[in-house]
């Protein structure tokens, strides 16, 4: 039997998908935790049969006041130790932040940075009283811009660069035991780069997006090995080292410029 077992959010589709298929092939039993029900248990049945490993399905709402406290107490009281927490559920909204819902970028702001925050802080806690552990979390190449058209997410994935950078030191200068590490993909394919339900449509080149099982890949990889800081592909590390080449108030001309071309 696994001793080993890994929550990932967001496992119900995209990038989160291909965490739970790659940690399930390296041995990790699973917590899945999405909003679909269904879909995750769907995920569960079919990882377990491919794996042989065991999932627990957690439906939940990471958008709701006190639902990173909740999920922490439901695993505890399941008794399900957590080993790898992949924080990986996220949203994006695109448009001008005064045309969209105040609404939805509230709500982008507490999946993508609030329950992050939370979930770290509660099984960092937790990992540190084994001395062991691993937190993956999901920024994004948008964490080394300013995105006009993509302002508050990009703000959201700056924060997570920020926060897991940091807690990272805090937890080795600790000997704590426990990796943090972010993970910044560019352009991934999934259904957030076609999702009517999250504003104006981003046209990007099939060609420019990474697969997200390359994307799962480099993460776990990347964590596992110590790496704080993780860029998948090529393309996008140049795009890293443009950043640092550039002024912030050309860049944000330039993105600007480029979003706005590009988007409707
Ligand atoms: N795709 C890209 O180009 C790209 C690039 C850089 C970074 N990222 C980051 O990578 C992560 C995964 O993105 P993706 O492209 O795989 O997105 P995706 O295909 O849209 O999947 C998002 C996942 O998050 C879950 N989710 C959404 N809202 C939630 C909520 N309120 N509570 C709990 N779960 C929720 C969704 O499941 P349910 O609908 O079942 O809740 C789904 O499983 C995100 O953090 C994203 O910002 C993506």
């Amino acid at each position: 039997m696994s001793n080993k077992r890994a929550l990932v959010t967001g496992a119900s589709d995209g990038i989160g998908l291909e965490f739970c298929d790659i940690l399930a092939t390296r041995g990790y039993d699973l917590v899945l935790v999405a909003r679909r029900k269904d879909k995750l248990n769907q995920v569960g049945a079919a990882l377990t049969h491919r794996h042989g490993i065991t999932c627990t399905v957690i439906a939940a709402d990471l958008s709701k006041p006190q639902a990173a406290q909740q999920l922490f107490q439901h695993t505890n009281e399941q008794h399900l130790k957590i080993d790898f927490l992949v924080n990986n559920a996220g949203l994006l909204h695109n448009g001008f932040f005064t045309e969209l819902s105040l609404a939805e970028q509230e709500r982008m702001i507490t999946v993508n940075v609030l329950a992050l925050t939370s979930l770290s802080y509660l099984y960092a806690n937790d990992m540190a009283s084994r001395h062991k552990g691993y937190i993956l979390n999901l920024a994004s190449l948008a964490a080394w811009m300013a995105i006009p058209n993509q302002n508050v997410y990009a703000a959201t994935k700056a924060y997570v660069l920020s926060f897991s950078q940091a807690l990272g030191n805090e937890m080795n200068a600790a000997n704590s035991g426990v990796m943090v590490s972010a993970l910044c993909p560019g352009y991934t394919a999934t259904k957030m780069m076609d999702n009517p339900e999250q504003g104006a449509k981003l046209h990007i080149a099939a060609n420019m997006m990474m697969s997200a099982k390359a994307v799962a890949e480099s993460g776990i990889r990347g964590c596992l090995a110590g790496k704080s800081v993780i860029v998948p592909g090529v393309a996008n590390k140049l795009a890293t080292g443009i950043t640092r080449l550039l002024s912030k108030t050309v860049l944000t001309r330039l993105v600007g410029s480029f979003y706005r071309k590009n988007m409707d």
